[in-house]
């Protein structure tokens, strides 16, 4: 069985596939579970507001994440053009990552504090009013439909479990926080959120 070629044999496949795979699994997965604690101990990142944790979901129940990035590589034409590259301990608690794979629209890692909120609800509304030759669809519906905030506590709970530092008082106050605004308003919010807490760090 041996004497074949890896093209010819399942067996030499699979057995080489295997090794492969258990070679990047030591080499990028096994260093990272030591790390996380040094990351934290680095990281600028803050946990997102309870508003700003619904227009997370917003953002990715509306599939923005399909047509936009969150991932600045240390390239230097794309610092020119998105602003401050991403660093491993950027996304410490971010569950799911947003990064993303396709570009039709802009990155938006860096987009907090860009445009004011009024710009935000403009575009929204329909982006050829500030872009006439955009492509990217409107979302007039996310300024009728006001959030009930139900869920929100609980995500909160769920995300502290995986090690997101929310307090009892964050989580008990999130509700509130979120109840009555529309699906727009707390979109906004996470819009500009982006990249404010990183800003300050501009090293390589
Ligand atoms: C079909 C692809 C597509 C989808 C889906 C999409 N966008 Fe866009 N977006 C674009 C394109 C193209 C542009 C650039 C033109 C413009 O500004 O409208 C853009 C621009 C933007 C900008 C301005 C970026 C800048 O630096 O000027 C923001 C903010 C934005 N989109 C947010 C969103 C949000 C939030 C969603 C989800 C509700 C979304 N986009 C969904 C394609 C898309």
């Amino acid at each position: 069985m041996l004497s074949k070629d890896f093209t010819q044999s399942v067996f030499i496949l699979i057995l080489s596939t295997v090794i492969v795979a258990s070679f990047s699994l030591l080499v990028w997965v096994v260093p990272n579970v030591f790390m996380a604690s040094d990351l934290k101990k680095i990281s600028l990142a803050k946990p997102l507001t309870a508003i700003e944790l619904a227009g997370r979901d917003i953002y990715i129940s509306e599939g923005c994440h399909v047509c936009h990035t969150q991932m600045v590589r240390p390239l230097e034409a794309e610092i020119l053009r998105n602003g401050r590259a991403n660093k491993e301990a950027d996304d410490i608690y971010e569950f799911p990552n947003l990064w993303g794979s396709k570009r039709t629209g802009p990155d938006l890692t860096n987009m907090g504090r860009k445009y004011s909120d009024q710009w935000h609800v403009i575009h929204l509304m329909d982006p050829r009013n500030v872009v006439p030759t955009s492509i990217m669809p409107s979302y007039p519906w996310l300024f009728e439909q006001t959030l009930d905030g139900e869920a929100i506590s609980d995500k909160m709970r769920a995300l502290r479990t995986l090690g997101v530092p929310y307090t009892d008082a964050d989580i008990d106050g999130a509700r509130l926080q979120v109840i009555g605004k529309t699906q727009g308003e707390a979109l906004i919010r996470y819009l500009q959120s982006l990249g404010v807490d990183t800003m300050q760090d501009q090293g390589e």
